[in-house]
């Protein structure tokens, strides 16, 4: 028989059934039907003690090296260019961090010239050690305060930001509902919440298949050999609703897809519109097909 601890370290035991459906639907259906409340607390055990214990979550190892120290060009990579365009469009002072990881786009917030007050909030303990060693080592004039936290995101408590920023990170989080709620008292009037998150369209599928056709993936889940882990991507439809639940409180007003960067009609268009002067066409950038074939989006909520 397993004991308590080893129960936990692997996760809820599931039918192929489940684990199928767990696979291929959405987050927010996932938690709020799939799952009883003692699998969902045992799936979120297991990925704490995933988090600290897998190899590749060292901050030296971690997403090839692409950390806090990198001189990689932020704009180069889809999520960094998006957040330093948001940085730029709205001049954030403040900026709360929610699972910076190594801090691969800590830097560009932190070293951003408007930012003042950062603040970090990470579960793995690796991560955090080693954020708070960069922070220290930057200048005081830069930063009057820098801060990272060990813990979960809902339950932060800080002041009152004017930013807060997720970076692949919120697919990662499985209570959605519960951190928006809970981001409500922590983003300013007038703040922002920016998410930059893959999405779970066809590159899910992809993502799956690959997954799937691995031999042994499906099998070791259903005989909770590995965790199944918290990951699922973010959908627009997802996001409409959390901005539903926010009672008008909260307000999507930028949404953008990497998508068209692969479809040819889309691309023409978008140059003919930005030849004319006319910008991105709001119907074309959040449009079905460019959804459809997206791996990322980006999304910028807006606190009334
Ligand atoms: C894929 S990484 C992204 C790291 C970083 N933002 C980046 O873009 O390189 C997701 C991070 O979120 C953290 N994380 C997951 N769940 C969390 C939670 N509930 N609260 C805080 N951090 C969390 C993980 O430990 C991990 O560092």
């Amino acid at each position: 028989m397993m004991g308590e601890s080893q129960m936990s370290s692997l996760g809820p035991r599931l039918s192929a059934f489940k684990v199928a459906l767990f696979l291929l639907l959405p987050n927010n259906i996932v938690w709020s039907w799939l799952l009883t409340a003692q699998e969902r607390r045992e799936l979120l055990e297991a990925n704490l003690h995933g988090n600290d214990e897998r190899p590749d979550f060292t901050p030296e190892a971690y997403q090839k090296g692409n950390s806090f120290d990198s001189d990689a060009d932020r704009r180069k990579h889809m999520d960094g260019k998006w957040i330093l365009r948001f940085l730029e469009t709205y001049n954030p002072d403040s900026v709360l961090e929610c699972g910076p990881g190594s801090g691969f786009h800590t830097r560009s917030i932190v070293e951003y010239p408007s930012v003042r007050w950062y603040a970090g909030c990470e579960v793995n303990r690796s991560f955090v050690e080693f954020l708070r060693s960069r922070l220290d080592a930057l200048s005081p004039d830069k930063l009057l305060s820098a801060q990272v936290f060990l813990g979960d995101v809902k339950e932060i408590e800080v002041a009152p930001v004017q930013a807060v920023i997720f970076s692949s990170s919120l697919h990662h989080m499985p209570d959605r509902a519960d951190i928006f709620s809970q981001l409500l008292s922590l983003v300013r009037q007038n703040g922002y919440i920016c998410c930059v998150e893959p999405t779970h369209y066809l590159s899910r599928w992809r993502h799956l298949w690959r997954k799937v056709i691995m031999r042994g993936y499906v099998q070791d889940k259903v005989r909770g050999k590995t965790p199944l882990s918290t990951h699922h991507f973010c959908t627009w439809y997802e996001f409409r609703g959390l901005e539903r639940l926010s009672q008008g409180k909260l307000r999507i007003i930028e949404v953008e897809y990497d998508g068209y960067r692969g479809l040819l009609v889309p691309r023409i268009l978008g140059k003919l519109s930005r030849l004319l002067g006319l910008g991105w066409p709001s119907w074309l950038r959040n449009s079905f097909p460019v959804r459809l074939f997206s791996s990322r989006m980006m999304i910028v909520f807006q606190r009334i």
